[in-house]
C-alpha cells in the first residue's frame, strides 16, 4: 500500500471547488432511469448519454472525479479515446464501483447485503490498469418495522471495511458509501440514530481491518426526513443534524465526505451542502458531493436519446455541476439558478 499515493488521490478528489459524479448506474438502475425519459437502454445508447456528460466542455473545472460502472471503463468515446483517458484530458479523474449490488439479507425481510469480495482481488488489478484510480461500494440500510437489525449493520460495515483493505492494497482510493435510504415515513431522529449506528459500526470495521483513514473518503446519506414523512425538516435543520451527527463518528483523519442524494431533489441537494459548508468552519473533513441523480435528472432528461440535444443537455449538466461547486464553499444562492435560465 502506497499511502502517500492514497493520500494524493483522496485530496484531488475533494479539491475546493470539485465534487464527483457517479455515473455508475448498473444495467438496471440506468435501465429505470432512462425507461422514466423514454430512452431505450442499450449498449450504444448508455454510451452516447455517458460521452454526452464527459465531454461536456469544461466540466473539469467543478468535478475532481467521475464513478464509472464496468461497462464504460471499457467503452470509447467517438474520437476512439477510451472513456477513462477522456476523462483524464478533461482534468478528471476516473473511479469504478466495484461491488456487484444487494441481495435480500437472508432470513430477514425487507434488508440488503451487498456483494462482490469474490473476485475482487482479481479484478481490482485490472481495474487499476484500465486506468481507474479509485474506487466505490455501496451499502444499502433500510428503515422500518423492526429493522435495520444488529446483524444487517455488521454485515454490511464488515464487508464494505474489506472492501476498503481490498481496495488500498492496489493503491485505489475506497469510497466508503454506507446509504442509509430515504424511503419511508420515518423522521430525521430515526435517520440520525440509524446514521449513527452504521456509521459508528463502520469505522470499528474500518479500524480492525486495518484501512487507512487518510487515504479513503466516506459517502454518506444526509440526516434527512424519511421522503414520505409527514414533517418534513428545514434545510439548516438538515445540515445542522448532518455535520452533528458527522462529528460523532467521522474520525478527523479522513480528509472528505462525499454525500450522495439519495432522491434528495437537485437544489435540496445543492442547498443542504451548501448549508453544511456555510453554517460550520474548521470542520476537520471537506464536505463534498458524490451525485448522480442530483446531477444527472435534468441532462438526462433533455439529452433524451437525441444527438440534437447534446449541447442543450451538457449546458443543464454544467450548470447544476457549478451550482453544487459554489455549494463546497458555502456560496451558493437560489438566484444563481436564475441568472442561468
Ligand atoms: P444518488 O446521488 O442518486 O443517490 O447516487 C449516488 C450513488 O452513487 C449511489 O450509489
Amino acid at each position: 500500500m502506497d499511502v502517500q499515493k492514497l493520500q494524493e488521490t483522496a485530496r484531488e478528489l475533494v479539491a475546493p471547488g470539485k465534487g464527483i459524479l457517479a455515473a455508475d448506474e448498473s444495467f438496471g438502475t440506468i435501465g429505470k432511469r432512462f425507461e422514466a425519459v423514454g430512452i431505450d437502454s442499450s449498449e450504444e445508447s448508455r454510451r452516447a448519454y455517458r460521452e454526452m456528460l464527459f465531454t461536456t466542455p469544461g466540466i473539469g473545472e467543478f468535478l475532481s472525479g467521475v464513478i464509472l460502472f464496468e461497462e464504460t471503463l471499457h467503452q470509447k468515446g467517438s474520437d476512439g479515446r477510451p472513456f477513462p483517458r477522456v476523462l483524464e484530458d478533461q482534468g478528471v479523474i476516473p473511479g469504478i464501483k466495484v461491488d456487484k449490488s444487494t441481495v435480500d439479507m437472508p432470513l430477514s425481510e425487507g434488508e440488503k447485503f451487498t456483494q462482490g469480495l469474490d473476485g475482487l482481488d482479481d479484478r481490482l488489478p485490472e481495474y487499476r490498469d484500465l486506468g481507474a484510480r479509485f474506487t466505490k461500494w455501496r451499502a444499502v440500510i433500510t428503515i422500518g418495522d423492526g429493522i435495520p437489525t444488529k446483524s444487517c449493520i455488521e454485515a454490511n460495515a464488515e464487508a464494505l471495511a474489506l472492501y476498503a483493505a481490498f481496495a488500498q492494497q492496489y493503491d485505489l482510493v475506497p469510497i466508503v458509501e454506507p446509504e442509509v435510504l430515504i424511503d419511508g415515513d420515518h423522521s430525521i431522529e430515526r435517520c440520525y440514530e440509524v446514521t449513527e449506528w452504521m456509521l459508528n459500526r463502520t469505522f470499528d470495521e474500518v479500524y480492525e481491518h486495518g484501512v487507512e483513514l487518510s487515504g479513503m473518503l466516506l459517502k454518506p446519506n444526509m440526516v434527512i426526513s424519511g421522503k414520505d414523512a409527514a414533517q418534513q425538516t428545514g434545510v439548516d435543520e438538515v445540515a445542522r443534524a448532518t455535520v452533528e451527527c458527522l462529528l460523532r463518528t467521522v474520525p478527523a483523519a479522513v480528509p472528505g465526505i462525499v454525500f450522495l442524494s439519495g432522491g434528495q431533489s437537485d437544489l435540496q441537494a445543492t442547498a443542504h451542502l451548501n448549508a453544511m459548508n456555510s453554517m460550520y468552519e474548521g470542520l476537520p473533513w471537506e464536505l463534498s458531493f458524490s451525485y448522480a441523480r442530483a446531477l444527472q435528472g435534468q441532462p438526462m432528461e433533455i439529452w433524451g436519446g437525441d444527438a440534437g440535444k447534446v449541447e442543450a443537455a451538457q449546458k443543464a449538466f454544467y450548470h447544476r455541476a457549478k451550482m453544487n461547486s459554489a455549494a463546497r464553499s458555502g456560496d451558493y444562492t437560489e438566484d444563481m439558478e436564475e441568472q442561468a435560465a
